[in-house]
C-alpha cells in the first residue's frame, strides 16, 4: 500500500480571497499528518495563493488542472507546465473526464500533456474512466487501458519517472453515484497490471487514485479496497469541513494498530 494521497480538485470554483480564506480554516484544524499526501488543484489564479499558504506544509502539494502540450508561445488563454510550476504546482491533472468530454481532449492529446509535464518537471496525475455506455457494453477495461497506454505513449523516461493515475468512472463524477469498493478494486488491479507491463516493479510505487462523488461517508470504505491508493474529489473538497472530515478518514492500518493496542 502506497502512502494514500488526498487530492482536492476544486474545478472552477474558488477564486483567490475564496482560495486563501478555505486555506487558512484548513490549516488551522488540520494539523499535519505523516501518513498521507494532500494534494490541491485550485484554479489557474489560485495556483500560487494556496502554494504561499502552504509553505512549510511538506505534506500539502498544490497542482495545475491541466496545462498546454506546448512549451511556450501565441496560444492565447493557455498556460505551460514551465509557468504553472513557476506558479508553485508540482503535479498536475491530465485527462481528467471534463477535458476529455466537455472540451473534447483526445488520448493524443493527454498523451502531449503526460511529456510536457515531464518536460517542466510535473507530476502528471493522468485521469482515465469510461462513460456509462461503455460500461454497460461490457468495456471499462478496454477504454481504461487504451487511455493509460495512450497517455503514457510520449513519455521521454518512463523508465524513471513517477506518475499518478486517477481512475474516475464519467458515470460517477458529480453524480452521486460511487463504484462500489469491489468495483473500484477490479479496475484499479487492472490499471496495475498494466502499469507492470509497462514501467516493470516500479509500478507499485505508482498511486492508482479512486474518483467520482467521493464523501466522507463513503472514503473509508473506498480506500480501504485492494490497490485503491487514495481519492480525487471534486464536490466534497469544496467546503472546509466536508473536505476536512475526508482527509482525517481513518485509514486501515491505523485503526489495525489500534485495535492491537487495545488488545481486541
Ligand atoms: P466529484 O468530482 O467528486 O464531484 O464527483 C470528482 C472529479 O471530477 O475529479
Amino acid at each position: 500500500m502506497n502512502h494514500p494521497i488526498f487530492a482536492a480538485n476544486w474545478k472552477m470554483n474558488h477564486g483567490p480571497s475564496e482560495a486563501r480564506a478555505f486555506m487558512k480554516t484548513f490549516l488551522t484544524q488540520y494539523p499535519r499528518h505523516y501518513d498521507r499526501t494532500i494534494i490541491f488543484f485550485p484554479p489557474t489564479a489560485c495556483i500560487e495563493t494556496v502554494d504561499r499558504e502552504v509553505e512549510g506544509r511538506s505534506d500539502i502539494l498544490v497542482g495545475a488542472q491541466n496545462i498546454h502540450w506546448e512549451d511556450q508561445g501565441a496560444f492565447t488563454g493557455e498556460i505551460s507546465g514551465q509557468i504553472a510550476r513557476d506558479a508553485g504546482a508540482t503535479v498536475v491533472l491530465v485527462g481528467h473526464s471534463e477535458r476529455r468530454h466537455v472540451f473534447g481532449e483526445t488520448d493524443e492529446d493527454t498523451a502531449k500533456k503526460c511529456a510536457a509535464a515531464e518536460r517542466a518537471g510535473l507530476r502528471p496525475m493522468l485521469c482515465v474512466g469510461e462513460k456509462l455506455e461503455e460500461r454497460e457494453a461490457g468495456k471499462t477495461e478496454e477504454v481504461v487501458l487504451r487511455q493509460l497506454r495512450a497517455g503514457f505513449s510520449k513519455l521521454a523516461q518512463i523508465d524513471s519517472f513517477n506518475p499518478i493515475v486517477a481512475y474516475e468512472p464519467v458515470w460517477a463524477i458529480g453524480t452521486g453515484r460511487t463504484a462500489t469498493a469491489d468495483d473500484a478494486s477490479a479496475t484499479h488491479g487492472v490499471i496495475r497490471e498494466e502499469l507492470k507491463a509497462i514501467v516493470g516493479d516500479r509500478a507499485r510505487a505508482i498511486p492508482v487514485l479512486y474518483g467520482g462523488s467521493v464523501n466522507s461517508g463513503n472514503a473509508s470504505s473506498l480506500l480501504s479496497a485492494p490497490d485503491v491508493d487514495g481519492v480525487l474529489v471534486g464536490g466534497a473538497s469544496l467546503d472546509t469541513g466536508s473536505w476536512i472530515s475526508i482527509v482525517r478518514t481513518r485509514l486501515t492500518a491505523e485503526i489495525a494498530a489500534e485495535e492491537l493496542a487495545s488488545g481486541e
